[in-house]
């Protein structure tokens, strides 16, 4: 099954796990690693959560629902 970008039910959660993102990176002034997760699905989801402050990324549904293509187009994008 592959979900549009509107339909894609981890959305709200993927503005909210943003938000904590930028809160603890800018609260630990980027001393802690941190994981981004949630609701990424697009090229521009990961963007988003490193631009956050993220230092890695972890894809569970978007894997599922786009595929392990996600990754590849993911990590291409990022060496660009
Ligand atoms: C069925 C299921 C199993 C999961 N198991 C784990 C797990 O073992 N360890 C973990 O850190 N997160 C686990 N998660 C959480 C996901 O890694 C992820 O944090 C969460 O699904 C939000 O990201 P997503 O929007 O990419 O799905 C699990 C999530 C689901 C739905």
């Amino acid at each position: 099954m592959k979900l549009s970008s509107g339909s894609r039910s981890s959305q709200p959660l993927r503005h909210r796990a943003t938000e904590v993102i930028r809160y603890l990176h800018q609260r630990s002034e980027g001393s802690l690693p941190i994981i981004g997760v949630g609701g990424i699905h697009l090229i521009a989801d990961a963007r988003e959560k490193l631009a956050a402050g993220a230092a890695l990324i972890q894809v569970h549904s978007g894997f599922i629902y786009e595929g392990p293509g996600l990754v590849k187009r993911i990590n291409q994008s990022l060496v660009k």
